[in-house]
């Protein structure tokens, strides 16, 4: 490199886990104290923050059902110009950075620009629920297979592709990710596709934060809360032969 070249930086795309800073990874937790900015989503903003060295530049860049925010083509720039500026940069993103969180459209844009990058994996908001109510993600004989979907496209409608064979699977725990909104029209599917209204389901808010609510229901009554209702917290639903009873956890 010529004396005059500016150093490459480098951009680690950090999982931040469900909000509770305790579900940082140890490498999280260090690349935060590292970092020189941090490029943080609306879901991984709040108290995994205060990890953050003094001295670092906080960029929020969140991406909030319903509300403004920076458009990805503005992120993947903020990205690639601080790491030209030969900054250690780090993108937080809600639980685990590889789960519905676009990251395959930041890494193309660090690859393109030749930034080196890492990917610290992280807790998913869906094991976190599923720990926090005290059940299994899978089951020895009844759910051999966990899925995790997204009730939401890019409109933020239920997405037209739906492969409903594997949705309506007995045997299955499915996850649904930004799934609040469209419930009711999903849960309609399952019933036409042959899942039980009574199948159990979870319904997992704000896991991981002091206002964290978790329902245990059924796929039908969870449709008919969700009816119409705001969406104002992150949320998760969980369905199939959930394991209710087998704990204490999340009770009360
Ligand atoms: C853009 S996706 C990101 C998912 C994230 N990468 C993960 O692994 O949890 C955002 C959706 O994840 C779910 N979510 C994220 N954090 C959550 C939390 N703390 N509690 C409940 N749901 C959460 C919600 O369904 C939310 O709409």
């Amino acid at each position: 490199m010529s004396d005059s070249a500016q150093p490459t930086g480098f951009v680690s795309l950090v999982s931040a886990g469900p909000g509770d800073p305790e579900l940082l990874t140890l490498k999280a937790a260090r690349r935060l104290a590292e970092a020189e900015v941090v490029l943080f989503d609306d879901l991984a903003s709040g108290p995994v923050l205060q990890q953050v060295g003094p001295g670092a530049e906080l960029i929020a860049v969140g991406k909030r059902a319903g509300r403004p925010s920076a458009k990805q083509e503005h992120v993947n720039a903020l990205l690639v110009s601080h790491a030209q500026a030969g900054r250690r940069v780090v993108r937080l993103k809600s639980g685990d950075a590889g789960i519905f969180g676009r990251l395959e459209e930041e890494l193309l844009a660090l690859t393109e620009a030749g930034i080196p990058f890492e990917i610290v994996p992280g807790v998913t908001s869906a094991s976190a629920a599923a720990a926090a109510a005290g059940i299994p993600l899978t089951r020895r004989l009844t759910a051999r297979r966990v899925q995790f979907v997204t009730g939401a496209d890019v409109t933020g409608e239920l997405p037209e592709d739906i492969n409903w064979a594997a949705i309506a699977d007995p045997a299955v725990t499915t996850v649904v990710f930004m799934g609040q909104r469209s419930f009711p029209k999903l849960a309609q599917g399952l019933r036409a596709h042959g899942l039980p209204g009574s199948t159990p389901a979870l319904f997992a808010e704000s896991v991981g934060h002091p206002d964290q609510r978790l329902l245990r229901t059924t796929v039908d009554e969870l449709a008919q809360m969700m009816e119409g209702a705001q969406v104002v917290q992150p949320g998760l639903i969980l369905y199939g032969p959930l394991a209710f009873g087998t704990g204490t956890a999340g009770k009360g």
